[in-house]
């Protein structure tokens, strides 16, 4: 089976891809771009990280086309994807569990307030807060995927108050309403585009966080800030000055804010460019994309598997369906 291997990757990541391909499927024949120019014909399937639109053009016999993107919102932009090949996204057992232990490390920080520890040692603070139990926080997770069961299952394991929902669900005000922590990792489609807005954040109670691990297109930034509380640089300075010995408030702003805190790993442009609000607040812990990464070996394992499906007329796993759009 001839395979064409592509996407937006700097050549020593291809390498690895490819590397970890072949010793997993060393009977396929793994093509670049250019070789599969060569014969177009002779390609059967192609495993791809969010190629440049119009890569998988003119490839007649194409029968699969495996995302190493969990995601696929990026690679279906692609207004001349060959409309009736099917598409399969990654599911990843290393980026499951590595999703997971993010979504625990930030759920865990966020109750047990280690943000808030990190902020008052920067101003050589020594002020302990209360220890609250993981029973008293409630969680909600969007999206119920393999990732956010993964990650419900693994908060109801330490005790949190989990909840999941789906957005084609139950309704979600209600559910905000009771929610401590929401942590999203909703697929991103029209219908999820923009979800976490103004009226989203005004359903959350006061004192509110958010994690978001899935897309960055899902917040309206503008209105995450505003529901976090523009943070004033020179205020805060002259209290973290003022307060120590201690009225018990916070020198970040989280006392007149609406929302406490957002972890954010994805932004509607990556990298986050310069001078974003986002780098800066206090109140908000920024990660480079970096929540989990696919990880070649166990991937190539789960890519070896649907091609070995496809060859031998097998079922193909996590087929996308193009018009829900994951
Ligand atoms: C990462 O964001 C992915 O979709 O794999």
């Amino acid at each position: 089976m001839k395979v064409l291997l592509c996407g937006d990757m700097d050549p020593a990541e291809l390498e690895g891809w490819r590397a970890a391909l072949e010793a997993s499927m060393p009977e396929a024949t793994w093509l670049s771009p250019s070789q599969a120019l060569d014969d177009p014909q002779a390609v059967q399937a192609a495993v791809v990280a969010n190629p440049a639109p119009g890569s998988l053009q003119g490839l007649p016999n194409l029968r699969l086309i495996q995302s190493l993107w969990a995601g696929v919102d990026r690679l279906l932009t692609d207004t001349n994807l060959p409309p009736d090949v099917p598409i399969a996204r990654m599911v990843d057992p290393s980026m499951t569990a590595a999703m997971t232990q993010t979504a625990l490390w930030a759920v865990l920080s966020l109750h047990r307030g280690f943000f808030v520890y990190a902020g008052r040692q920067r101003s050589e603070r020594w002020q302990v807060h209360a220890q609250r139990c993981a029973d008293e926080v409630r969680v909600l997770v969007l999206g119920q995927g393999v990732m956010g069961r993964a990650v419900s299952a693994s908060l109801a394991q330490q005790g949190y108050r989990v909840t999941g929902w789906r957005h084609d669900g139950q309704p979600l005000v209600p559910l905000l309403a009771v929610t401590e922590i929401v942590v999203n990792l909703l697929p991103l489609t029209a219908k999820t585009r923009g979800l976490l807005d103004a009226a989203f954040f005004a359903a959350l109670p006061r004192g509110a966080s958010l994690v978001n691990l899935a897309r960055g297109a899902h917040v309206v930034d503008a209105d995450l800030l505003a529901a976090l509380g523009v943070h004033n640089e020179g205020a805060s300075l002259g209290a973290s000055i003022g307060d120590r010995d201690d009225d018990g408030e916070e020198d970040d702003g989280a006392d007149h804010a609406h929302l406490r805190h957002a972890v954010l790993d994805v932004f509607h442009t990556e990298p986050l460019p310069a001078g974003h609000p986002f780098w800066c607040h206090p109140r908000i812990t920024v990660l480079p994309h970096a929540a989990a990464f696919t990880d070649p070996r166990s991937a190539a394992t789960v890519v070896a598997a649907n091609l070995r499906a496809l060859c031998a007329g097998g079922a193909i796993a996590n087929l996308v369906d193009r018009r829900r759009g994951y």
